[in-house]
């Protein structure tokens, strides 16, 4: 571990549906850590493209406007907050629509750029668990611990079909698995930082997984990997 961390980072990166955000935050609420979705900031920058009637190809302008968020570290909650024009971004950018414009900032350099201090600085200090898809291969090449969650495309489009009905969304199973389809051939085809397990990543496979099990595993890998690193475990 860096010497100047005191606790370990963990990054867990992965395809859209893989259960990231749900098993982190619970592993982040189970272990005292805190967890950082990374996703939510390129959100964000969609979110605020829309508001401020930014073109979705203008990378001078959308990087720019990544100046313009605020990441806190809310430790007691847990969780990293994000800020954009003094409001907090929460459920308006969880939609299909802003994951989908989302993905098509984050094709961007300027943009990527950009948004890599927020995430280093929100990740400093370590006791985090952060989660995205270039974690392990750009934002934290050094993490203690990295994991990357896949599933069969059918799975993980039935899951999130599952979400999104379940939240009242009019939502069709063929129309998510479409859109999840093709939003990760582009996260996983862009020239920078695509979407790939770091080499050294523990590769868990959760097709066939409950949440739960999802949670044990990571819980189960950052017990042996703390325990032979320092003798005693993090958790
Ligand atoms: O995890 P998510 O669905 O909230 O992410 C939305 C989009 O943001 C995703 O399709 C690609 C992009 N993203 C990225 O490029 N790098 C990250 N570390 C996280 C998300």
């Amino acid at each position: 571990m860096d010497g100047r961390r005191k606790r370990p980072i963990i990054v867990v990166d992965g395809p859209a549906g893989t259960g990231k955000s749900t098993v982190c935050s619970l592993f982040a609420e189970r272990a005292g850590y805190c967890c950082l979705d990374t996703g939510a900031l390129y959100r964000t920058v969609a979110w605020l493209a829309r508001e401020r009637e930014v073109s979705l190809d203008d990378e001078d302008r959308l990087s720019l406007l990544c100046g313009d968020i605020l990441v806190v570290v809310d430790e007691a909650a847990g969780r990293m907050r994000i800020f954009a024009d003094g409001e907090e971004m929460d459920r308006r950018i969880r939609t299909d629509e802003t994951g989908m414009a989302a993905s098509r900032v984050s094709r961007l350099p300027g943009v990527r750029r950009a948004l890599l201090p927020l995430q280093r600085e929100a990740g400093a200090a370590g006791g985090i668990i952060a989660e995205g898809r270039d974690m392990g291969t750009v934002v934290f090449p050094d993490a203690d611990i990295k994991i990357f969650l896949d599933a069969d495309p059918s799975e993980r489009a039935k899951r999130r079909y599952l979400e999104l009905t379940e939240r009242g969304e009019d939502a069709q199973y063929d129309d998510v698995l479409k859109d999840m389809s093709f939003r990760d051939e582009q996260d996983m085809t862009r020239s920078i930082a695509p979407l790939k397990p770091s080499g050294d990543a523990i590769v868990l496979d959760t097709t066939r997984m409950t949440r739960e099990e999802v949670v044990q595993s990571v819980m189960e890998i950052v017990r042996s990997k703390t325990a032979v690193s320092h003798g005693s475990s993090a958790l």
